[in-house]
């Protein structure tokens, strides 16, 4: 059981939850589930690295508490987000007696998380579903705000929907299995957060870079937690991304999706390619006179320090720019970037020269 957890609550109206952050808690999923549905039919879905981990005893877990269950197991990575993927879920859930009244619950990373609320936002037209983050990413991140949905070939994320979760139950002691490039790929998206939103937050960060290189817990806690809440507050004021405030946290992720798809999402992890793509995002806000050289250089720091890779991978630069006009937030036809002004201020920008782009790439 958990020792102590937090609750960081997301509030919108009658989809409004609870992200509940602790260590230990995954003992309590069965409670944390039913206090917040009336389900007793639980469609597991995770991947075959978490499914031997954890998904597998989350399944018995729930069976000792009276849940029908099923773990429905997609293989691990980048790929399975995908349409074909996701049919295969649907037929398997049909199959194996899903209807409106069962519940989804994603366990595992991102990838897991996107791909199981997707299927949860489309089976039947819908049904209730949990979040339990595996990764940092996800736990930082994706798990939450409920942007859900799979690839199409060469567009990242261009399927979905926003369908928020009844819950997100985060146990950061399973972050002790994470494979360290999938760690550090995770903090790209915890420095994004200072960078766009919270100057102090990325002063924290630059102070504790040794505990967060140890995997100090209490230290990841506190970073999950504040991750979590100035996501909650962007996903609160901008739930659908119609006012151009939740775009503010795709900083670095246009460029980002570009590289993600030129390398066939199976050279770079999601938050790698985040980490280059702020550093192209920053010079690019140079060039533009909207940053000095010392913020450039205090993000560089920053991601070094926490050995995350800032040099632009070796692509064409049309190739990224063509991929970059598929992006969700091209408007009449030009590309719009996220681009800070400050250290915990980022803008959508509109109007923005062709040749800065592609210079921006270049360090
Ligand atoms: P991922 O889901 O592929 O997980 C990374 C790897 O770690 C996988 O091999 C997985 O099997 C393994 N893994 C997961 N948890 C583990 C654990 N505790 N121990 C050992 N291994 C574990 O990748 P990710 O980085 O978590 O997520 C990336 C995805 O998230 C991308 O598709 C990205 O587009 C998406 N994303 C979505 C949002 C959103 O708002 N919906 C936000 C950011 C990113
Ligand atoms: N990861 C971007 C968003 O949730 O809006």
């Amino acid at each position: 059981m958990a020792e102590e957890a937090n609750i960081t609550r997301v509030n919108l109206a009658d989809r409004s939850y609870d992200i509940q952050i602790g260590s230990g808690n995954l003992g309590s999923l069965s409670p944390f589930l039913q206090s917040r549905c009336s389900s007793n039919h639980a469609v597991l879905i995770t991947d075959t690295h978490v499914d031997p981990l954890y998904a597998d005893k989350l399944g018995d877990q729930l069976a000792e508490h009276q849940w029908e269950v099923h773990v429905l197991v997609v293989d691990a990575g980048e790929l399975s987000k995908c349409a074909e993927v996701a049919s295969d879920l649907w037929e398997t859930m049909l199959e194996e007696g899903t209807d409106r009244q069962s519940i989804v619950v994603a366990v595992g990373g991102g990838v897991v998380g996107d791909l199981a609320g997707y299927v949860a936002a489309t089976f039947t037209r819908g049904l209730g579903f949990f979040q339990v983050p595996t990764t940092l990413l996800a736990q930082v991140d994706s798990s939450v705000g409920g942007k859900v949905g799979i690839n199409l070939p060469g567009a990242k994320n261009m399927v979905g929907a926003f369908w928020q979760p009844l819950g997100v139950l985060i146990d950061v002691d399973v972050l002790a299995t994470l494979p360290e490039r999938e760690y550090r790929a995770g903090l790209g998206e915890v420095v994004k957060y200072g960078v766009i939103l919270d100057a102090d937050f990325f002063a924290y960060l630059e102070q504790n870079t040794g505990a967060i290189n140890a995997h100090d817990g209490p230290t990841l806690t506190h970073i999950v937690e504040r991750c979590c809440r100035l996501k909650a507050d962007v996903v609160e004021q901008d739930e659908r991304e119609t006012t151009g405030l939740r775009a503010v946290l795709n900083y670095g992720h246009t460029f980002a999706h570009a590289f993600e798809a030129a390398g066939n999402y199976g050279e770079l992890l999601h938050g790698e390619a985040v980490s280059i793509g702020m550093m192209c995002a920053a010079r690019l806000a140079e060039r533009m006179g909207r940053v000095d050289r010392s913020f450039v250089d205090r993000q560089l720091a920053l991601l070094e320090s926490l050995s995350l890779p800032v040099a632009t991978p070796n692509y064409d630069g049309e190739e990224l720019l063509a991929l970059m006009h598929r992006d969700k937030k091209v408007d009449d036809g030009q590309i719009r970037f996220v681009l800070p002004d400050r250290l915990g201020h980022v803008e959508l920008v509109k109007e923005v020269r062709v040749e800065d782009v592609l210079a921006s790439l270049e360090a």
